[in-house]
């Protein structure tokens, strides 16, 4: 794996102040904050910008309908932005206002670089545009109506004085900019999509505007304010001449962040919404080309985060708020749930029955009972609430093969977060938290006691810490509070990275014999089901008894991702809690094979579910699956479902299995489970 040692700058939008952040907003945050964290464990030097873009149309109008001066407007509505990264636990290395005098300094700065440069012309703009999204639209790119392709909504038509930008020039270059930095924007299908946008040929950019006051004025011609897109992307050079807003190890001095964290000294890597792409991929390099600045190494565009398929904003009505949910569960949880349900670059639909899936599922059922079975129940009791020591050079087969494991997935989870793919990497991890729960399982500590094994059994409790540590390490830069309050009780220090220390895992037996433990609160303390009716109501979601539990994927008809009128609907729109329990789910293990004659889907298995004989269920997981690799799987059956006859055979059941982009895969139990149990 290769690892880049270079200062990282990673950047989010800055966001609108016209209304309060919503987890839309959140998200690009957390995104940037956890490759900041990854970066750091590393042992790499890492500065994150974020901040609010303040000046334009559209905050002078919000300011206007408020009765404030837009001055006073923006100072009242940047503020929450701000709290939100806290309410996050992001630590921005400085947070940027698009008003602060130094970054007005500098736009104003790059703007005369680009006039040094003859790139600015005087003309007259006519032409269409869209206040919320700040942008020109030609006419062929609108829908019919004259609306927006993105946001739906009307765009004015304009005609103003307004200088330009020799955009026109700059089509070549960019061209062969691209072609000679193949990663430049990720994921590729977007970046296909800004060269095709290019190739097409590029038309010289407005980027003044006389028709309100509300922005950086232009130095040689005050009557015009700069392109509110211009003004804000310059933010990303203004921050670096920042007093620095944390105690985060960083140079101090302004010039020396300029000369760290800039390329080709360090790597620039832009987050952005895929909305936002053209900005940064077209725009901001012929900007920086232009000014004869070194351009950025990667612009990332994320998708949306949507509400019943719908991009989630204020306008629509469908927003978030992300602090009702930090408080209710913790922040953490969000950050989790966020990274591991939805792959970076896809949209993916908010729901709050399945955060608290992933909630009770992977991180109560799968990481907090690992922690609290092994520290509160095995050793206080019988390590005498201290790390075992033992001999690691005498492992059993089965200790052999966790710590196999555990390399693995140090290796995997960390080239998946060079590559900016957070889900994979959580993917990855939770492979060492389901194989520790089944070395427990198996190794079973509890009865090692009773046996008064006591040499195996403290070589069990120290794989199990260690593979705790492990996992305290790999998950610091999604959920960093709840590790080090792991951390504390396997007895370790919150983590601190260190420069120049690389301190992801890669050697087993770094954990040091002796430690106390210090059991503590259960890290995902289980709600009751009417504690989590509660929340849920709370969250403003409407839901039957069971649905919370039972759902694990959001769906589109999930009720907690349903829109307040959504809600509303006739209530069969939803099925009572008598109707689920009607289902009979249960546990059923696989004992044969094979493929249905002359179907390429169909296979025939022989599904154990109790005592009885196995049942015959037909599967159309054919495509997805060899026969052999079902064999011996625990899956989720349906058993009470009318037997029907598929190809001349009967199926007696459904097995559930779930579908993305990379296939099938079937449902099972997180650790070992018998057949026959109750799904619920
Ligand atoms: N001010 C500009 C960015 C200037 S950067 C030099 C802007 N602001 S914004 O507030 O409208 O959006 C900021 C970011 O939030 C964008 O990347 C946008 O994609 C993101 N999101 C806004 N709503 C979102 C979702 N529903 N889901 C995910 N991201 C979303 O554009």
């Amino acid at each position: 794996m290769s690892v880049d040692t270079r200062p990282l700058y990673l950047t989010t939008p800055i966001y609108y102040v016209n209304d309060r952040p919503h987890i839309g907003h959140a998200y690009s945050t957390i995104v940037a904050d956890l490759l900041k964290r990854y970066a750091q464990l590393q042992g790499r030097l890492a500065f994150m910008l974020t901040g609010t873009d303040e000046h334009g149309q559209k905050i002078e109008r919000r300011a206007t309908e408020e009765q404030l001066s837009p001055q006073e407007f923006v100072d009242r509505m940047a503020p929450p932005f701000r709290d939100m990264c806290t309410v996050l636990h992001c630590q921005p290395g400085h947070f940027i206002r698009t008003t602060d005098a130094r970054h007005i300094m500098h736009a104003k700065r790059l703007w005369q670089r680009l006039v040094e440069r003859g790139d600015i012309y005087m003309g007259e703009y006519e032409g269409w545009y869209s206040v919320s999204e700040e942008m020109f639209y030609t006419e062929k790119e609108l829908l019919e109506g004259n609306l927006s392709p993105v946001t739906k909504k009307p765009v004015e038509k304009v005609r103003e004085s307004s200088y330009f930008f020799r955009l026109s020039n700059y089509t070549d270059t960019l061209l062969a900019f691209y072609e000679e930095h193949p990663d430049f924007v990720q994921p590729q299908g977007r970046f296909n999509e800004v060269k095709q946008f290019v190739r097409e040929g590029l038309r010289d950019l407005s980027i003044s505007r006389t028709t309100f006051r509300w922005g950086v004025p232009i130095p040689e011609n005050p009557e015009h304010v700069m392109y509110v897109w211009l003004d804000a992307l310059a933010n990303y050079l203004s921050a670096l001449d920042a007093p620095a807003t944390s105690s985060e190890a960083q140079p101090a001095e302004a010039s020396a962040r300029m000369n760290c964290f800039w390329p080709p000294h360090a790597e620039l890597k832009h987050i952005v919404g895929k909305d936002i792409l053209r900005f940064h991929a077209v725009y901001w390099p012929a900007f920086l080309m232009s000014a004869a600045i070194p351009l950025p190494t990667q612009v990332w565009a994320h998708g949306w985060l949507t509400v019943n398929g719908e991009k989630m904003s204020k306008s629509s009505g469908n927003f978030i708020p992300p602090e009702p949910i930090c408080e209710a569960v913790g922040t953490d949880v969000l950050r989790y749930y966020l990274m591991r349900d939805i792959a970076l670059g896809q949209d993916g639909d908010f729901s709050h029955s399945a955060l608290l899936a992933r909630y009770h599922g992977d991180l109560g059922n799968g990481l907090g009972n690992l922690l609290n079975r092994i520290v509160s129940s095995i050793a206080m009791r019988h390590c005498e609430g201290k790390v075992p020591a033992i001999d690691l050079e005498t492992n059993a087969q089965e200790d052999t093969d966790l710590v196999a494991l555990a390399k693995r997935v140090a290796r995997q989870s960390a080239q998946h977060l060079e590559d900016t793919a957070p889900q994979k990497a959580l993917d990855a991890i939770w492979e060492l938290v389901s194989a520790t729960n089944r070395y427990v399982d198996q190794t079973a500590p509890w009865k090692l006691a009773k046996e008064g094994a006591a040499a195996r059994l403290n070589q069990v409790v120290y794989h199990v810490l260690e593979s705790l540590r492990w996992l305290s390490l790999m998950l610091w830069p999604f959920m960093p509070q709840k590790c080090d309050a792991l951390r504390q009780q396997i007895g370790l220090q919150p983590l601190m990275p260190v420069e120049l220390l690389s301190l992801w895992p890669s050697v087993w037996g770094g954990l040091r014999a002796g430690l106390p433990l210090q059991p503590g609160e259960a890290l995902f303390p289980r709600f009751d089901e009417t504690q989590e009716r509660a929340l849920l109501e709370r969250f403003g979601v409407h839901t039957s008894p069971a649905a919370a539990h039972t759902s694990t994927q959001p769906t589109s008809k999930d009720p907690s991702a349903m829109t307040k009128t959504q809600q509303d609907a006739p209530k069969d729109a939803f099925i009572a809690f008598d109707d689920f329990c009607r289902v009979d789910l249960r546990l059923g293990r696989i004992e044969s094979a094979e493929p249905v004659p002359k179907s390429d889907k169909l296979l025939r298995l022989m599904v154990q579910l109790q005592d009885d004989a196995p049942r015959q269920i037909l599967a159309g997981l054919g495509q997805d699956y060899q026969p052999e690799q079902l064999v011996g799987r625990v899956v989720t059956v349906v058993t009470n479902l009318k037997p029907r006859k598929m190809m001349g055979l009967e199926s007696q059941g459904m097995i559930l299995a779930v579908r993305d982009n990379e296939g099938l895969s079937v449902l099972s139990p997180e650790r070992t489970m018998a057949p026959g149990l109750k799904v619920s």
